[in-house]
């Protein structure tokens, strides 16, 4: 499902980021765009990304800081 219609974002693309070290709205923002344009989507990426923090192991809390985030930038 579609969370940032703006930049094409799903919600499996935040969680997979989440998993892969990004634990904050702005890691989100930096890696996705995610509340780039017009912001609507802030609400829902933020319980997402909440919601996978729980699920995350607490062995990856600070697994890879923001900056090692691979996710890629939709076009
Ligand atoms: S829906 Fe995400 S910035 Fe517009």
């Amino acid at each position: 499902m579609y969370v940032c219609i703006c930049r094409g974002v799903t919600e499996k693309t935040i969680r997979e980021a989440v998993f892969q070290g990004a634990d904050r709205m702005r890691d989100l923002k930096e890696c996705l765009g995610v509340t780039e344009q017009c912001g609507i989507c802030a609400c829902h990426a933020k319980q997402i990304l909440d919601q996978t923090l729980l699920e995350r192991p607490q062995s990856m809390k600070n697994f890879l800081p923001a900056s090692a985030c691979m996710c890629e930038t939709p076009a």
